[in-house]
């Protein structure tokens, strides 16, 4: 299928970054620069700004997202918060498996799957982050990680459950750190997940699909990124930080 017939979706991470006050005068800095874009735009905030972005960014063109979500619907799990929870508050995506809560809060594939569970239960579109670490990129195994780490994830999701799922290709190596996967690397990547997924469910499933990159994406090497096949928008870190970056690389997701 035809990469135009998919819709880009640039979705911001802001991490651990901005208060309350802060969400809103950037989302109302971003708001008439990506107004009228022709892809989705997301903006995956702190809980604590979640309100508050809903708020600032109500009757535009951005929606909002969670960076985490609990695979329970509620109990002693002090300091989590549920896809249950972020339904009601009218939270419509979340971040699920971002390397650095696989990284630094002990993440595995397992607890992956289980929250993709809980978020497809409640009806919450999931931007699903898989991606290799630098030594298993050196190792050749970069295939095999991205495989095995999305085939866990999709375990028991269904060809009509895929429409909610978004995958981000993040190679752990270029995230925060300047250093981008060229368009090749990342277009290869992104290619091989989609082969997975036809594999996985079937050739219309897979063409559907929408698969972002992320790590580094910025205001200068977008275009060139999103022009790549396989590659259907981007997940974006520090560049989402700053309202005209982010507009460039909405603006170039939309050409
Ligand atoms: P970065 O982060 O754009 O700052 O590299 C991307 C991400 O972690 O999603």
């Amino acid at each position: 299928m035809n990469k135009a017939l998919r819709t880009p979706v640039i979705a911001g991470n802001w991490k651990m970054n901005n208060t309350p006050d802060e969400t809103k005068a950037l989302i109302a800095e971003m708001k008439p620069l990506v107004a009228g874009a022709d892809c989705k735009v997301v903006l995956c905030v702190p809980y604590i700004d979640l309100y508050a972005a809903l708020e600032a960014a109500a009757g535009s063109d951005i929606e909002i997202g969670a960076e985490n979500c609990h695979w329970a619907e509620k109990g002693a799990f002090t300091g989590e918060v549920s896809a249950k929870m972020l339904k009601a508050a009218g939270v419509p995506y979340v971040i699920i498996g971002h390397s650095e809560r696989r990284q630094y809060f002990g993440e595995t594939d397992i607890t992956v799957r289980n929250r993709v569970r809980a978020a497809l239960n409640e009806g919450l579109k999931i931007i699903l982050c898989v991606g290799e670490m630098l030594a298993e990129r050196k190792a050749d195994m970069t295939a095999e990680i991205v495989s095995a780490q999305t085939e866990v994830a999709l375990s028991g999701v269904t060809a009509e459950e895929m429409k909610n799922i978004i995958i981000a290709y993040e190679p752990v190596w270029a995230i925060g750190t300047g250093e981008t996967a060229t368009p090749e690397q990342a277009q290869e990547v992104c290619g091989m997940i989609r082969a997975l997924i036809a594999r996985l469910y079937n050739s219309e499933v897979a063409d559907a699909t929408v698969i972002q990159y992320g790590g580094s994406m910025n205001e200068k090497n977008a275009a060139e990124l999103l022009a790549k096949p396989d590659i259907d928008g981007g997940l974006i870190g520090g560049a989402s930080l700053v309202a005209e970056k982010f507009a460039v690389i909405v603006e170039a997701a939309g050409k």
